[in-house]
């Protein structure tokens, strides 16, 4: 259902990869809420080519940027100006890689290059992005900026491994950041930790099939779908979420604040 609430806005989304990944979904929604938007993803991820399916459905242009690299960085944000013809709305930051939980490292034996390309790629790619919307101005006053999280940045999730420590340190940025723009230009900046979703970042974590079943269980509501999630971003990209900033908003089915569910202890009975 559309209700044209992001008529007239701006936006990049990031992370776009295929039909299942949250970014899609968001740029779906955004499109029928009447938005025009930039899609990005990293020069290697479009040439799997399903993106210029997404492009042609919302009406996008596309502007290939690896989200650690500056250069890239700024030539997709002062592009994306140019193109939508205005200052930027809306930014989805829906970007997570870990090489060491590719290649099946334990938490306590990681390789020290993969947990800093960790780090960089999964977090302090917001904070490349931010630095360059605002050397840029190009950010409208209050605008939105949403990063994509998990819990295992409050939480020990064993198999998140170096993930943890990367959505703890994005959390940690939009924070930061979200005061000094905040400060600056009434921008927000927030993040939204989503349950465990079926998509190939999602996949790429060890046990993950079980770990959505017991997630399911120990929500009251179940796990938020990404086609939630991306509603919860449209309605956080929106002027009716003006004063929310600086925050991590759990997107979870109260997951977060469940201690245990009565499906959960009945396994443990005799
Ligand atoms: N799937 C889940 O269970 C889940 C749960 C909570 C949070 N999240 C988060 O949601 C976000 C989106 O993930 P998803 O589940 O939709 O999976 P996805 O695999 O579809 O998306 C991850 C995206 O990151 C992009 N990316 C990787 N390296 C990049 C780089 N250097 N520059 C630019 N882009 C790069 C990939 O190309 C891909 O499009 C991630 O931050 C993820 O951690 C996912």
């Amino acid at each position: 259902m559309s209700t044209n609430i992001l008529k007239g806005k701006r936006g990049i989304i990031f992370g776009a990869l295929n039909s299942q990944s949250i970014a899609w979904k968001v740029a779906e929604r955004a499109h029928e809420e009447g938005a025009k938007f930039v899609l990005t993803n990293a020069p290697i991820a479009m040439r799997m080519g399903e993106i210029n399916t997404l492009a042609e459905k919302t009406g996008s242009e596309i502007i290939p940027a690896d989200a650690t690299n500056l250069e890239d960085l700024d030539n997709l944000v002062t592009q994306s100006v140019e193109k939508l013809g205005g200052k930027i709305d809306f930014v989805l930051h829906s970007i997570g890689m870990s090489p060491n939980v590719r290649k099946g490292k334990h938490y306590t034996e990681n390789d020290y290059r993969y947990y800093m390309q960790t780090m960089d790629v999964s977090a302090i790619s917001l904070h490349k992005t931010l630095a360059t919307c605002m050397k840029h101005d190009a950010l409208s006053e209050w605008g939105s900026v949403i990063a994509l999280s998990y819990i295992a940045a409050q939480r020990i999730f064993p198999d998140y491994n170096d993930m943890a420590d990367a959505k703890s340190l994005l959390e940690s940025i939009a924070r930061s950041f979200g005061y000094h723009y905040g400060i600056k230009k009434k921008v927000r900046i927030n993040t939204i930790s989503q349950s465990p979703t079926v998509t190939t970042a999602g996949q790429g974590i060890k046990g993950f099939n079980e770990f959505i079943n017991f997630s399911e269980q120990m929500s009251p509501l179940g796990n938020a779908p990404a086609l939630a999630c991306a509603d919860y971003c449209i309605a956080l990209f929106s002027d009716l979420t003006k004063y929310v900033t600086m925050q991590n908003l759990f997107h979870d089915g109260g997951f977060a604040t469940t201690g245990v569910t009565q499906e959960v202890i009945e396994k443990f009975g005799d």
